[in-house]
C-alpha cells in the first residue's frame, strides 16, 4: 500500500537524479544483497526479471521498474529504456539497507539532453573523454557534443588533409592569466594533440554502448584559424598563419571561394564516416565579416549570387554546407548566428546568446536546442570569483542552472514542440587540466540532467538538494572531482 510521504522524505528515501516521471512508494524493501548485485548488472534471476517487453511504457528511452520486498521487475521496449532503468536501479541500490519498494514509470521530458566539451582550447586524452561520457550516462544525459575544431587547435585526424593535425593540432604557446592582464603573458609551452580516426570511432562506440550519441562539431566559417594555418589557401588574405595562442574571436575566417567548399566537403565526408549522429554541428558563431568586406573574392561571390551583404554571404555559406549534409541524410546544427542573413531551410539552432535565437528559430518552425550562456555555460564562475579558480567570467550557480526552464515563455504550445532540449557547454580556455574540467562541469551537469529529463512540475530545488548527496556519491564512485556545493 502506498504511504503518504512528504516530497523531502520521498527524496531521501529514493535519492534519484534525475527524478522520474512517476514514482509510487511501496511498503518494505528488497534486501537480498546478492540478488541486488546481479540486478544492477542487468542479470535476471529467481526474484529478478529484467528485459524487453512489448507491454513496457511507450518510448525508446522509457522503462518501468517495480520493486517489492520479494522481487525486482524492470522492463522497457528498447535497449535505451532498459539502460536507463538499470541506471535508476543502481542509484537506488546504493542505499545500505536494500532497495525501498517502489513503482516507477519513467521517460524523459526532452529527447535531447546534451553536454558539450571544448577540446580545441585544451586537448584532453581519450581516457578522459570516456570518463566524461560515463558520468553523463550515470545521469541519463544522451548527447555528447564534441567541439573538435577551434582557432587554437584542430583535434580530428582527416586522412585527406594530414596537415590539419601535423600543423593545426599544435600551438607554440598559450596565453595565461585573466583576459584583461597587460602585458600579456605566455607559458612558452607547446600545446596540442588530436584524436586519430580509430580513437574517434572508439569513443563513438563507447558512447553508443552507454546510450549516448556523439555530436561532432566542425567550426566554419569562423573559429577556423587552425584550419587556415594548416592550409593557408583557405584564408582571405595571404599567410603564413599561426595556430592561435590567445582567446577571443579572430578576424581570420574561411574564404567563400569554391576550393574551400571542396575542402570542407572532403573533411565532412570523413566526419560522416566516423560519426553516425543524424545531427552534425558546423559552428557558425562569432565569424567577423571584416575580411569578407575587403576581399575581392568574397565580394565577387556576393555579386555572382546576388547577396546584399556579408550576413547573407554567411547564410549562403551555411546553406551550401546544409545541402551537402542533407544529401548524405544528415541534419545541420549551428549556433544562433546562423539566423543572421536567413536560416538554412532545415537547420537546427543552438541558442547560446540568451534565448532569443531559440525563440526566433522555433517561431520559424525550426528545431532548437537551448544552451543560453546565463544559465548553461559551465565555464562561468559557480560562486564568488575571489574564492574560485580563474574562470572565463560570469556567474552561474548550481541553483540558477537548476531553475532554468528550457521552454521559453514566448512560445506557443505548437512552437514549443521545436525545443528538442537543453545543453550545458564546457568551454575550456581556463580549464587546462581534466581536474579543472570536472570541477566546472559537476555538479552543474546534475542540475542540467534533471532539467532535461524530469517533468516541469516535478522539478523542485529543495527536493533536488536533498537528493544531491547521493548523486555526488555516484560521482565519487566514478572518481569525478566535482565542486563541493
Ligand atoms: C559560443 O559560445 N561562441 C557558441
Amino acid at each position: 500500500m502506498a504511504e503518504l510521504l512528504t516530497a523531502l522524505a520521498l527524496a531521501r528515501r529514493y535519492p534519484l537524479v534525475p527524478w522520474p516521471r512517476l514514482l509510487e512508494p511501496g511498503a518494505g524493501a528488497f534486501t537480498d544483497r546478492a540478488a541486488i548485485a546481479r540486478a544492477v548488472r542487468g542479470e535476471p534471476g529467481p526474484s529478478i526479471s529484467i528485459g524487453l517487453q512489448p507491454d513496457a511504457p511507450d518510448g525508446a528511452e522509457a522503462y518501468a521498474l517495480t520493486v517489492t520486498a520479494q522481487s525486482i521487475d524492470l522492463r522497457a521496449r528498447e535497449a535505451a529504456g532498459l539502460r536507463h532503468g538499470l541506471t535508476t536501479l543502481r542509484q537506488l541500490a546504493a542505499a545500505a539497507d536494500g532497495i525501498s519498494a517502489v513503482r516507477i514509470e519513467d521517460a524523459p521530458r526532452f529527447s535531447y539532453r546534451g553536454l558539450h566539451l571544448d577540446v580545441g582550447r585544451h586537448f584532453f586524452p581519450v581516457a578522459f573523454i570516456k570518463k566524461f561520457i560515463d558520468a553523463m550516462a550515470a545521469f541519463k544525459l544522451n548527447t555528447f557534443h564534441w567541439h573538435l575544431t577551434e582557432d587554437q587547435g584542430w583535434r580530428l585526424e582527416i586522412k585527406r588533409y594530414p596537415e590539419l593535425t601535423t600543423v593545426g593540432a599544435w600551438r607554440g604557446e598559450t596565453i595565461i592569466g585573466p583576459a584583461r592582464d597587460r602585458p600579456e603573458r605566455y607559458d612558452g609551452m607547446k600545446h596540442g594533440g588530436f584524436y586519430t580516426q580509430a580513437e574517434a570511432r572508439e569513443v563513438v562506440a563507447y558512447a553508443a554502448e552507454r546510450g549516448i550519441t556523439v555530436l561532432p562539431e566542425i567550426e566554419m566559417p569562423g573559429h577556423a584559424l587552425a584550419m587556415i594555418a594548416s592550409y593557408p589557401e583557405l584564408g582571405n588574405v595571404p599567410g603564413p598563419f599561426k595556430v592561435r595562442t590567445t582567446w577571443g574571436t579572430s578576424d581570420h575566417v574561411l574564404s567563400p571561394r569554391e576550393e574551400t567548399f571542396t575542402f570542407l566537403e572532403g573533411v565532412l565526408a570523413e566526419v560522416l564516416d566516423i560519426f553516425p549522429s543524424t545531427f552534425i554541428h558546423i559552428g557558425g558563431d562569432e565569424a567577423p565579416k571584416t575580411q569578407w568586406k575587403t576581399s575581392p573574392e568574397a565580394q565577387a561571390v556576393m555579386q555572382r549570387e546576388g547577396l546584399k551583404d556579408e550576413e547573407e554571404l554567411q547564410s549562403w555559406f551555411i546553406r551550401r554546407i546544409e545541402r551537402f549534409l542533407n544529401a548524405h541524410g544528415r541534419r545541420l546544427v549551428g549556433w544562433d548566428e546562423i539566423l543572421e542573413g536567413g536560416l538554412a531551410p532545415n537547420a537546427t539552432v543552438m541558442s547560446w546568446r540568451g534565448i532569443a535565437g531559440g525563440v526566433a528559430a522555433a517561431k520559424q518552425g525550426h528545431d532548437v536546442i537551448m544552451s543560453p550562456e546565463e544559465d548553461l555555460y559551465f565555464d562561468h564562475y559557480q560562486g564568488p570569483a575571489e574564492s574560485e579558480p580563474l574562470a572565463h567570467g560570469g556567474l552561474t550557480t548550481l541553483e540558477e542552472t537548476y531553475r532554468y526552464e528550457p521552454i521559453p515563455a514566448e512560445l506557443s504550445a505548437d512552437e514549443a514542440k521545436h525545443v528538442l532540449g537543453p545543453q550545458g557547454n564546457v568551454w575550456t580556455e581556463y580549464m587546462p587540466t581534466t581536474t579543472q574540467v570536472e570541477y566546472m562541469t559537476y555538479p552543474r551537469a546534475l542540475a542540467l540532467a534533471e532539467m532535461g529529463w524530469s517533468a516541469k512540475d516535478a522539478r523542485d530545488w529543495e527536493s533536488f538538494a536533498a537528493r544531491l548527496p547521493a548523486a555526488l556519491s555516484v560521482l565519487d564512485t566514478l572518481g569525478i572531482g566535482y565542486r563541493r556545493p
